[in-house]
């Protein structure tokens, strides 16, 4: 059933009065959402700043992007936050990504918890700074129990290396007879993912105007509906936001089959 909601620019106009910024279907808002948030970079080198200063105001934009995930009932937000290729980067700028974390939380993480969101990392943690990864561990252990939106930061992920370690986990349990291998089905290989607890993305946004995947949850995107924009990630708003998943909700997704009418 068709349940519209109307939402509202949260600033008020010079008039007093607030702006539409959008109209949903409530029953089919995506249950998981998954971004790359590109051109930090890019927005600083236009204002002629310091490339660490697009990624400080990207992670000013995790916060709003969170809270309207929050509120519209959203169930999971991954945020592509640093991938396994990203080392490859100028020292200045990975040890300045990596302290992002600890910023964001030490300034928000009183908010998520009050809002009910739960905080989760994917990643590889061997090879994070210890000071990054025991903030991000605080933020998981003192929101574990809540039940709100699973705020889900991809840290140092691959999405090949994840297939590969899945795939020797499931050789290793196969060797050991606690699977056989006629068990492995779909359903079997996403329990060995990194997302074992989690739906596979409804949508997925990426910002700047780059159409690739850049090595993120290659597996969990198989059906996924894609929203790119040129819209840089510092730039990317709660109106943005609307505009993806207004898309996503005219959109017919098949998986593969026909649309009931057509069978
Ligand atoms: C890609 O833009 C962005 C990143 C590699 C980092 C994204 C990180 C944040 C938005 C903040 C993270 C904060 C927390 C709290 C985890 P780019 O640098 O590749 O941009 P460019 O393509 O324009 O150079």
């Amino acid at each position: 059933m068709l349940e519209k909601i109307k939402l509202w620019n949260s600033k008020k106009t010079k008039e007093g009065s607030q702006e539409g910024i959008g109209e949903l279907d409530k029953n089919s808002i995506p249950q998981h959402i998954a971004i790359i948030m590109d051109g930090n970079g890019r927005w600083a080198k236009k204002r002629a700043l310091p490339r660490i200063a697009g990624h400080h105001e990207g992670m000013k934009v995790i916060r709003k992007i969170t809270r309207i995930a929050n509120s519209l009932e959203v169930k999971t937000l991954t945020l592509y936050a640093f991938s396994t290729e990203n080392w490859k980067r100028p020292k200045v700028e990975v040890d300045y990504l990596m302290k992002l974390p600890e910023e964001f939380l030490s300034t928000f993480l009183p908010e998520l918890i009050e809002e009910n969101v739960r905080v989760t990392m994917m990643g590889d943690e061997g090879e994070i700074p210890s000071h990054t990864l025991n903030a991000v561990q605080k933020a998981m252990e003192q929101t574990k129990d809540n039940t709100g939106l699973q705020l889900n930061f991809a840290l140092n992920y691959g999405s090949r290396s994840e297939i590969l370690q899945a795939t020797k986990d499931v050789l290793k349990d196969v060797k050991n007879g606690i699977i056989s291998e006629e068990d492995i089905t779909d359903e079997l290989f996403s329990s060995y993912l990194m997302t074992k607890s989690m739906s596979d993305p409804d949508l997925l946004i990426r910002t700047s105007g780059e159409m690739r995947l850049s090595n993120f949850m290659l597996w969990q995107l198989a059906y996924t509906e894609f929203w790119f924009t040129d819209v840089l990630w510092p730039d990317f708003n709660e109106q943005h936001f609307i505009q993806a998943i207004e898309e996503f909700q005219r959109r017919s997704r098949r998986f593969g089959g026909l649309q009931s009418e057509e069978s």
